[in-house]
């Protein structure tokens, strides 16, 4: 694209990178990290270490599955505000196959681990049918960018959750944190630990798609994008967790094993998405967003910086 840089060309521009960006996400999620909850875990394994896992553990796992079990919800709102997109509709397909599986993994876990009975599981999961979620419950989620900046810091904390919860199942097995010679040899983690790290590295490749997208929303309309991102980090919380079964026993365990907490998103999640949107901390982010409306109306997107201060830097040509 050589501009003129009017809002159309930025938008035409903004779409083919996003196009390119589903490209990258869709090669890999089929090539290298398809996988299906019944057919490779390592069931034998989980049933053989079931016993080891503490009640907190299956609690927070439980509470995974009720998150995960909104799908529905989540793909039919994506789809009707994606729906003159085909390549923004794909994705969210594909994306929407992909956490379908997951909360078949926690629960064939919960059940293979003997935490819970099937007849827990499917009582459980009845429950799901009774509320609704909508992205609307979350305050500034109310445009198609700010459902995506949203899936993007969403997606950072739940790969945040379950990092650390596959890191709580390999204590309690009496394993190392890192995958041992064994492990790393045979290509898989024992037990649960397998089904930890297969959600997981769906979400961090959930969160580095979304990551991309807004990316290039900041570098095609930035003053736009940083006005959406105040709005969605302020009312920021996690989706559907409201709504899920047993809701209390889960954050009385969230709370027991500190795996969440207002310092612990700004810690993992909240300055981490700073840092990859390449902004060094808060006081950047707000100092760029300040600036972003004070660049010139038809400025060269390939020529404008932002520097990790909160700067906007333009080439000196075109200064
Ligand atoms: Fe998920
Ligand atoms: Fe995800």
């Amino acid at each position: 694209m050589t501009g003129p840089w009017t809002s159309e060309a930025r938008q035409l521009a903004f779409d083919q990178a996003v196009h390119e960006h589903y490209l990258a996400y869709f090669t890999r999620a089929v090539k290298q990290r398809n996988w299906s909850p019944w057919h490779d875990l390592p069931v034998e394994e989980m049933r053989a270490r079931g016993h080891l896992l503490s009640e907190d553990t299956a609690n927070l796992i439980e509470g995974f599955m009720g998150v995960e079990e909104f799908v529905s919800d989540y793909v039919q709102e994506g789809l009707v505000a994606f729906r003159e997109s085909r390549t923004r509709r794909n994705l969210h397909l594909q994306w929407g196959a992909e956490e379908a599986r997951h909360g078949v993994a926690w629960e064939l876990l919960l059940k293979h681990s003997n935490a819970r009975t099937e007849t827990q599981l499917t009582e459980y999961l009845d429950k799901i049918r009774d509320s609704r979620w909508q992205p609307q419950q979350h305050a500034g989620v109310e445009s198609p960018l700010a459902t995506t900046i949203y899936a993007m810091i969403q997606e950072r904390a739940t790969f945040y959750h379950y990092q650390e919860v596959r890191a709580r199942v390999r204590a309690e097995y009496g394993l190392p944190p890192a995958p041992t010679p064994e492990e790393r040899q045979r290509g898989y983690e024992i037990g649960a630990s397998e089904a930890c790290r297969l959600v997981t590295q769906d979400e961090l490749a959930h969160h580095s798609l979304f990551l991309h997208i807004v990316r290039s929303a900041l570098k095609y309309f930035p003053s736009l994008t940083c006005d959406t991102l105040t709005q969605v980090f302020a009312g920021f919380s996690m989706p559907a967790l409201r709504f899920i079964p047993k809701v209390r026993t889960y954050l009385r365990s969230v709370k027991r094993t500190n795996l969440y907490s207002e310092k612990i998103h700004e810690e993992k999640v909240h300055k981490p998405v700073l840092n990859s949107l390449g902004l060094e901390d808060q006081q950047a982010f707000e100092h760029a967003a300040r600036c972003a409306h004070a660049l010139p109306e038809h400025f060269d997107p390939e020529e404008v910086r932002l520097r990790r201060s909160g700067e906007w830097q333009i080439a000196a040509a075109h200064a």
